[in-house]
C-alpha cells in the first residue's frame, strides 16, 4: 500500500491507502475529518468542497495521488473556533436546514472572499451555482456572505 504525505489544515498527515482513494474519503475515513461531506460522488453537487492550493475544488473528484503536493483546507481549517466572518454570518442568518451541504457552501463561499472580497450579488450566485442545496437556503448564503465581506472589509473584522 503506498504511503502518502499530506498537507492538511496546516499540519502534515500520513496515510497508508490505495493511489486512487478520493481525498474525501481520506479525510473522512483516514483522518477523521466529517465536516466534508458526499453528496454525489461526481462533482455534480458541491458537498466535498474543500481548498486546493486556496482554490476550491470537489475531494470527490481528486485521488489522493494527485493531491500530495497541495495545501489542503477543510471546513474544520477555516477556524479553529468557528470565528471566521462567514462562519459567524451564517449563524447570524441562521443559514443551515438540514446543514448537509453547508461545509461545502461555506468553503466555496470563502475562496470567493478571498479573490473578490467586495461581490455583487450575481457574482455571489455565479460563484456559488456549483454548490446545491436542497433545502432551498440559497438567499440566506448569499445574505450571509454580503454580511461577511462588509465585515470583512472593516477594520478588525478581517480573518
Ligand atoms: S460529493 Fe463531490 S461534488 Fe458531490
Ligand atoms: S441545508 Fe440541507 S441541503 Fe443545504
Amino acid at each position: 500500500m503506498p504511503r502518502y504525505t499530506l498537507n492538511v489544515n496546516g499540519q502534515v498527515r500520513t496515510v497508508d491507502v490505495p493511489a486512487d482513494t478520493p481525498l474525501l474519503w481520506v479525510l473522512r475515513d483516514h483522518l477523521g475529518l466529517l465536516g466534508t461531506k458526499y453528496g454525489c460522488g461526481a462533482g455534480l453537487c458541491g458537498a466535498c468542497t474543500v481548498h486546493l492550493n486556496g482554490v476550491p475544488l470537489r475531494s470527490c473528484q481528486f485521488a489522493v495521488s494527485t493531491v500530495a503536493a497541495m495545501a489542503i483546507t477543510t471546513i474544520e481549517g477555516l477556524s479553529a473556533d468557528a470565528s471566521h466572518p462567514l462562519q459567524k454570518a451564517w449563524i447570524e442568518h441562521d443559514v443551515p436546514q438540514c446543514g448537509y451541504c453547508q461545509a461545502g457552501q461555506i468553503m466555496t463561499a470563502a475562496a470567493l472572499l478571498k479573490s473578490n472580497p467586495r461581490p455583487t450579488a450575481e457574482e455571489i450566485d455565479g460563484a456559488m451555482a456549483g454548490n446545491l442545496c436542497r433545502c432551498g437556503t440559497y438567499l440566506r448564503i448569499r445574505a450571509a456572505i454580503q454580511d461577511a465581506a462588509q465585515a470583512m472589509a472593516t477594520p478588525g473584522g478581517a480573518q
